[in-house]
């Protein structure tokens, strides 16, 4: 059997004797700049091995060095402290661009049309997509700097329903609509009951409790009708109410109530 690879930070940490657990979560040095919103994490890997960054008075040259919260940062001579706020941010994702690092089309990416409409004060988090949309498909995608919100928003087991409008080719039928709901055979497996409600001949709303890769796509084209276009209306309780292109914050009771979220 292979072994795990201990992780860098791990490492770090144990070279140093330091302190790894802050509140039962492990923090490093420039994901801690990343979730304290002072600079995303690549660009503080970046400024730590440049050598501009300081904590606690002593230059520290290792990206994966630990770091409790609280502590005291300076990079480029601007003072910090190390915080971890709590963001989830609604983005309504427009057509073309894609939910990936940088775009091999040159279409763009999420990340940077959410960058661009950002306050200055709100640019500077790492920015973690929760979950996935295809190129093609508008609406609601979530975006959070705390891990544990992206790990419950996408993890296979927390059954977090996303609704979606799909329009497709054909007009469909009571008894497709019925295949839906009671689940199929994908080539990956069997899907769960979806919730399917027909809004007109050939818009069908699908409700589902997995994300699977082109989860929607692929059923209903296994039924006969290939999507044209598709829309996700809400994750959880929470419903997309902004603009295309456009942001906001959820709040606090959005985030426990609406999408099941429980900081431990
Ligand atoms: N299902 C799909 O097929 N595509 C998406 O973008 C989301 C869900």
């Amino acid at each position: 059997m292979r072994r795990k690879k201990t992780p860098r930070w791990l490492q770090a940490a144990r070279v140093r004797g330091g302190p790894v657990e802050e509140a039962g979560r492990a923090d490093w040095l420039a994901r801690a700049l990343g979730r304290s919103g002072i600079m995303p994490q690549q660009a503080a890997e970046q400024a730590i091995r440049e050598g501009r960054v300081k904590v606690e008075g002593r230059l520290e040259r290792e990206p994966f060095a630990p770091v409790r919260l609280g502590a005291t940062v300076f990079v480029d001579g601007w003072a910090y402290r190390l915080e971890a706020p709590l963001h989830v941010l609604m983005f309504h994702k427009p057509e073309g661009v894609i939910v990936a690092g940088t775009d091999p089309e040159g279409q763009g990416t999420v990340f940077e049309r959410l960058r661009a409409v950002l306050p200055p004060d709100m640019r500077n988090f790492e920015w973690y997509a929760v979950g996935r949309l295809d190129r093609d498909t508008t609406g609601l995608l979530l975006f959070t700097n705390d891990e544990r919100v992206f790990q419950h928003g996408t993890s296979p087991e927390k059954h977090l329903p996303k609704r979606y409008v799909a329009q497709v080719a054909g007009n469909l039928s009571e008894e497709t609509l019925a295949r839906l709901r009671e689940g199929m055979v994908l080539e990956d497996g069997p899907t769960r009951p979806a919730g399917a409600r027909l809004l007109a001949p050939e818009c069908v709303e699908l409700v589902l409790t997995e994300g699977r890769h082109h989860q929607v796509k692929r059923m209903l084209a296994a039924v006969g009708h290939p999507v044209l276009a598709l829309h996700r209306q809400a994750v959880g309780s929470v419903a997309l109410d902004v603009p295309v292109g456009d942001w906001r914050s959820l709040s606090p009771g959005e985030v426990t109530a609406g999408l099941g979220f429980q900081a431990s």
